[in-house]
């Protein structure tokens, strides 16, 4: 039996059905925005392998950072022990977020640093001996698959089979522009209730369908949660590191996050990590010798060493200035193409903020239900990685990208829109 029998027999898929529509395509490797099949297809990544990879595939000096770190400490014990990738990374990401956070908790990746934000926010208002446990999120929010993070997360399909398991959490509308005042009202309202925490994706809603809301409103809703002494959790999983044309999207406020979550692209796409940023204001309420106030919280690879070296070698690569040139050039070239887009089709929506743009075709996606399959298809037999929310096409590529490769993917989401009939805007 092959190698790829094996796959179907034994492996279960993240997200996929045991009977899937489409088979899983066999990667021997990749580099740059470019993922070669073992077919000899190769593939363009249009969504940088699921939002987490930003200087390209099998970079040369990623790999040698996890290869010499290798050499010297592969894994510790982090409670009792520490060592210098550790260290190093944190004053690094401390710097570099710049929103004046003084420690910092690793974890293994998006979810579990949501579970960290959520219980140090918790567990705060429990050790200031005020206990609150309402938590306020985003109407269409997604922040993970473990239980804290599906439960701050809108019902949906990807959490609705444990619905009656969760913990109760109040959603405020998505802020789109003519909802903004709504909202804060909601907010206001809520606020009655005391709440411990607010958490959001910072401008930036991913898995909703990459639509974006307004750095002022968020700017709204922070200083009205800061003056009631709610904790402000930004996930920053997917907006981190550049993507939003920014090193983070709370880079676009005035009033920071009390406490940040990172991961995807924290080791530059190389491997699992995640980490919870918190300030002085939270830290305080933990800053103490009582057993009791400990944060109880911990995973076996925390602040694994490998994942470490490689951050920080990502952090580098982004500070330099050619990154810094190759973000502004790929959020110009996004820019454009949207402009093209509202100028010239006809959709329902289209979003762009930095490196991401998005577009949602005017169908109804759960009358057109078939619509997902239909355009993952066209995009692979083109080959090109593009992975639609339901009617939401969406591109978020590697920052190494070339412009011609960037062309062809706008080029055939061009094609696709007058092909599939998403017609041009009649000439007015
Ligand atoms: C905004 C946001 N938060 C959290 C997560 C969860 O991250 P992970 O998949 O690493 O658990 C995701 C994943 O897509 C995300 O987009």
């Amino acid at each position: 039996m092959s190698n790829w029998a094996h796959n179907d027999q034994l492996i279960w898929h993240p997200y996929s059905s045991l009977m899937p529509v489409f088979p899983n395509l066999p990667v021997d490797s990749a580099k740059g925005a470019h993922i070669h099949l073992s077919d000899g297809r190769t593939i363009l990544d249009g969504v940088s392998s699921w939002w987490v990879n930003l200087h390209g595939h099998a970079h040369p000096t990623l790999a040698e950072a996890i290869y010499k770190q290798a050499l010297e400490l592969e894994h510790v014990i982090f409670a009792g022990f520490t060592h210098k990738p550790a260290t190093e990374l944190a004053v690094k990401l401390i710097d570099y977020t710049a929103c004046d956070f003084t420690k910092i908790f690793y974890s293994d990746n998006g979810s579990t640093a949501i579970e960290v934000a959520l219980k140090m926010a918790l567990q705060y208002w429990i050790n200031s001996g005020t206990p609150r446990y309402k938590v306020i999120a985003l109407d269409g929010a997604f922040h993970g698959d473990t239980f804290g993070a599906m439960s701050v997360s809108s019902r949906g399909v990807f959490n609705e089979t444990f619905s009656s398991l969760m913990w109760e959490v109040d959603f405020i509308s998505f802020p789109s522009q003519d909802k903004e005042e709504e909202c804060l009202q909601q907010f206001a309202t809520l606020l009655e209730q005391k709440p411990a925490a607010l958490i959001v994706e910072p401008l930036l809603q991913g898995t909703a369908g990459m639509r974006v809301y307004s750095a002022v409103f968020l700017d709204r809703l922070f200083a009205m949660a800061k003056k009631a002494g709610v904790i402000c959790i930004a996930d920053e999983v997917l907006t981190g590191f550049g993507r939003t044309g920014k090193p983070f999207a709370s880079h676009y406020l005035s009033e920071k996050p009390d406490i940040m979550c990172l991961s995807k692209g924290l080791t530059g796409g190389t491997m699992p990590f995640g980490v919870a940023l918190a300030n002085a204001h939270v830290v305080a309420a933990f800053d103490l010798p009582d057993l009791d106030k400990v944060l109880y919280h911990g995973h076996s690879y925390t602040a694994n060493p490998l994942a470490c070296a490689v951050s920080l070698a990502s952090l580098k690569l982004l500070q330099e200035d050619s990154c810094i040139q190759r973000i502004a050039r790929l959020s110009q070239a996004q820019a454009l193409f949207a402009q093209q887009l509202r100028e010239q089709y006809d959709l329902k929506r289209v979003d762009q903020l930095g490196t991401m743009v998005s577009l949602e075709l005017n169908i109804d996606p759960g009358y057109h239900s078939n619509i997902r399959n239909e355009l993952y298809a066209f995009f692979l037999e083109h080959q090109v990685l593009l992975r639609p929310l339901g009617n939401i096409i969406y591109v978020l590529p590697p920052y190494c990208i070339e412009m011609e490769d960037l062309q062809r993917i706008h080029q055939l989401i061009l094609t696709l829109l007058e092909t599939k009939g998403f017609s041009s805007k009649p000439i007015q």
